[in-house]
């Protein structure tokens, strides 16, 4: 076992080797994760603050194997092949390596949210297995070790071990196994806020370059990087004094701020990675006409052309019909905050 992985292991539970399920749901990004400073062990460059949403889960079911010569995964009824694998196969040999368990798994994982799409699948998706993964190869990891290790399998699934806000950690320091210790989520303080995030679906296709692609290349070629990710450090103080005030504008404000400035980073990369739509400008201008009628709505776009639009949970109604009727084709989803990961009670076997 590598030395940076000893602060995961926790005593083993009491049916080390049984299957586990665990939900966990896609967060969104108010301040965004965009570059990593370690690849290997998923260390960002920057903090992250996101809202876990309430829609969306995914489930997943590992159950360890001592027959099986190869792990078996299974995305949505589908054998998994390629890159998607590959992922999840690194990840459970990171598990395997933990626990000190060589035996191999069957995973069946079934995601409500489109794979790909710039809809956080990938949090969601990496934070419900890690948490399963780690039930079932016995390890008691408290919430902090569990951030860490669904950070390796994708950064911002760090974020959705937890419910409601949470910030993740850059952490600091050169050395490998520091800055692993130090890059974990946590839960944020908030006041009353009453928040509704309403997700506004343009195209559900999968995306053509990979967030992992496409950071590696804006930190490797875009000269605007440094700067947002500097201004990034201001934005998260300035949100985080926001969220304790209850003050939805100026989260809204700082979280589009945030958002626009790294596709800005994106745009001036070489080659440019370019996610926003036609469709994706229409719904934005849409939400600067709900600001006009002076509806509080601020939106926010990932590593895709979809838009989320953070509003009150009272204009949520009316917001998610304005954006829908922008761009032709738009499916919504109205979100509030949602629960962390967690396991699911064991089926009666
Ligand atoms: C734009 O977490 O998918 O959604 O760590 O390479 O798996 P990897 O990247 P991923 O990137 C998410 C980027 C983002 C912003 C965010 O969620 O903070």
């Amino acid at each position: 076992m590598s030395e940076e992985h000893t602060a995961l292991v926790q005593a083993p539970g009491r049916h080390r080797g049984a299957g586990a399920t665990a939900v966990a749901h896609p967060n969104i990004a108010l301040i965004k994760y965009w570059g990593k400073r370690d690849e290997e062990l998923v260390v960002p460059r920057t903090d992250s603050l996101s809202m876990t949403l309430d829609i969306l889960p995914t489930t997943t079911r590992v159950r360890v194997d001592a027959t099986a010569r190869r792990d078996e995964v299974t995305l949505g009824g589908v054998p998994a092949t390629g890159e998607a694998l590959h992922r999840i196969v690194a990840f459970l040999d990171l598990v395997r390596d933990v626990a000190r368990m060589p035996q191999r798994a069957v995973v069946d994982s079934e995601n409500t949210v489109p794979t790909g799409a710039g809809l956080a699948s990938s949090a969601s998706g990496f934070a419900a297995l890690a948490a399963a993964a780690a039930a079932a190869y016995g390890l008691d990891l408290d919430p902090t070790a569990l951030s860490r290790l669904a950070r390796r399998g994708s950064g911002s699934a760090a974020r959705s071990v937890f419910g409601g806000f949470a910030v993740w950690y850059a952490g600091s320091g050169a050395d490998p196994a520091a800055a692993d210790a130090a890059s974990y989520a946590e839960p944020v303080p908030a006041g009353d806020l009453d928040p509704a995030l309403v997700v506004a679906v343009v195209d559900a296709g999968p995306k053509a370059l990979s967030s992992r692609v496409a950071m590696r290349r804006t930190v490797n070629t875009s000269p605007l990087y440094g700067p947002w990710a500097d201004s990034s450090g201001d934005d998260l103080t300035a949100m985080r004094a926001a969220l304790l005030r209850a003050d939805l504008e100026a989260v809204g404000e700082i979280a589009e701020r945030n958002a626009l400035g790294m596709h800005a980073t994106m745009l001036a990369a070489r080659p440019a990675v370019r996610y926003l739509a036609p469709a994706t400008l229409q719904v934005l201008d849409s939400v600067l006409q709900l600001r006009r009628e002076a509806v509080a709505a601020y939106a926010t776009m990932d590593a895709g052309p979809n838009v989320k639009v953070l509003c009150r949970r009272a204009d949520a109604q009316r917001v998610a019909a304005v954006v829908r009727d922008a761009a032709a084709g738009t499916v919504v989803h109205i979100a509030r905050p949602g629960p962390g990961a967690h396991l699911l009670p064991a089926e009666g076997r």
